[in-house]
């Protein structure tokens, strides 16, 4: 088995080898790629799988690991470090596909990872790589969760995380993930993409290993969140999947994943990619509407409530824009109150999820009406992050306190407020005898 890095770009495609500590391409300066000479039979594949699912080995009990033939970049997997993740559930949502009036709809819940997002799948990849290189420090700029996650795999392998964050600009519930787990924090006075900027370069002068998703290893770890999703439909290939976009990262590695999987022969159908921004951080989505070499512009001061998600110049838009062009898919975005609506009704499902993974089912809502999704269209929604990510949103938008960055009200559409009560067993019950 050989595997290299490659250089996106169609012009040059050069290649570097596998153990390269670099982040683009040193030649022409664009992203890179894993690339394998996969040897790989898809019924024998499908079979191992499912057979690994009963193993207490912890590399099989891993939904990134399990799928190692289809992310071949290490010789030896002596050295990873897994919290057993992937394994999230693929969740029928009734409630939330009415809301979307589609016939049915089903969530893959990325939250119920080990640190409560998708960034644990690209994660244990990310260090893996990190520990075989031999770096002792791992950095990472964040909107939280990357964050979060960094901290929590660096600590398990003995690393030393140091995360850059945007400061007062992430959940509290991301920022105690990162202190708990043991990260060197700093807070810069500055958005996701300046201080992406400033890190790359520190990156390169301190000799720290940068695991942002411009990290092609972590790219391969979450391609096993379409594996998985695959494995655990059979093999049979939805419609739709939907996903929110900020950086890029994901929607790159879904496009990869599909790409490969298809080439290879796991799947007869290419899905179509739906990537839903914020109003106020979709610089994707306008692109999208006239791509071309030079349309690319990056949004200055991108605004959203959903934190996770609050980026104006995502890394990795050109393999987006390949990968969703390549899967006939399409980009939406949605308000801010979609976004907050769509997520009270993802919790009344009893599913829950942080703001950014809302704009999925905001997103779907929209492109139903605009028949842009049949009603009996089979869709996947992949919600990022875990509802506990962001509690203080959620209570503000159940007490009606919510407002957007520019200040509008938020309506709490499903607004459920909690009540205070005096100790009292009768007024108590006279209150809930009213209703
Ligand atoms: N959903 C959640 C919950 C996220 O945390 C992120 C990204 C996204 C969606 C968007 O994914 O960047 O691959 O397009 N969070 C990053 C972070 C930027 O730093 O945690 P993307």
């Amino acid at each position: 088995m050989s595997a290299e890095l490659i250089c996106f770009e169609q012009r040059c495609r050069a290649r570097y080898p596998i153990t390269g500590v670099i982040y683009n391409c040193p030649r022409c300066g664009g992203l890179l790629e894993a690339t394998y000479d996969f040897q790989i039979e898809p019924a024998r594949a499908k079979a191992l799988w499912r057979e690994r699912r009963t193993s207490n080995a912890p590399l099989e009990q891993s939904g990134v690991w399990r799928y190692r033939e289809l992310i071949p970049f290490l010789d030896d997997y002596s050295g990873v470090v897994t919290l057993r993740e992937g394994n999230t559930p693929l969740l029928d949502a009734p409630a939330a596909a009415r809301y979307a009036a589609l016939d049915r709809l089903t969530f893959k819940h990325q939250g119920f990872n080990p640190t409560g997002s998708f960034k644990d799948n690209g994660m244990t990849c990310g260090v893996a790589q990190a520990l075989r290189l031999g770096m002792r420090r791992v950095a990472c700029v964040s909107t939280g969760n990357t964050s979060a996650s960094m901290a929590a795999y660096a600590s398990a392998a003995g690393l030393q995380p140091i995360i850059f964050i945007p400061h007062g600009n992430i959940s509290y519930g991301k920022l105690a993930q990162a202190l708990e787990y043991g990260a060197r924090t700093l807070q810069v006075e500055a958005n996701f993409d300046q201080i992406l900027a400033l890190v790359r370069a520190l990156a390169e002068r301190l000799g720290i290993y940068l695991l942002n998703s411009i990290n092609p290893f972590r790219i391969e770890g979450q391609k096993t969140i379409i594996i998985e999703m695959l494995d655990q439909r059979d093999w049979s290939p939805p419609d739709w999947i939907v996903l929110p976009g900020g950086n890029l990262g994901n929607t790159s590695a879904f496009g990869k994943a599909l790409r490969e999987l298809r080439e290879l022969g796991f799947i007869a159908k290419m899905p179509r990619l739906a990537v839903v921004q914020a109003e106020g951080a979709a610089p994707f989505h306008d692109f999208m509407k006239q791509p071309g070499e030079n349309a690319f512009r990056a949004v200055e001061h991108p605004e959203t409530l959903a934190t996770a998600i609050k980026i104006g110049d995502p890394v990795s838009w050109p393999k987006a824009w390949q990968e969703v062009a390549a899967s006939g898919g399409m980009v939406a975005k949605v308000s801010e109150q979609e976004i907050a609506d769509a997520k009270a009704v993802i919790g009344r499902c009893g599913i829950g999820c942080e703001p950014a993974s809302a704009a999925t089912l905001a997103g779907l809502r929209q492109l139903v009406a605009a028949g842009t999704i049949e009603r009996g269209a089979d869709v996947v929604a992949v919600l990022t992050g875990n509802v506990l990510k962001d509690p203080d949103y959620i209570y503000r938008y159940h007490t009606g306190e919510l407002t957007s960055p520019t200040g509008a009200p938020i309506q709490s559409t499903f607004g459920n407020r909690p009540e205070v009560v005096p100790n009292d067993a009768d007024r108590i019950a006279a209150l809930l005898a009213e209703r």
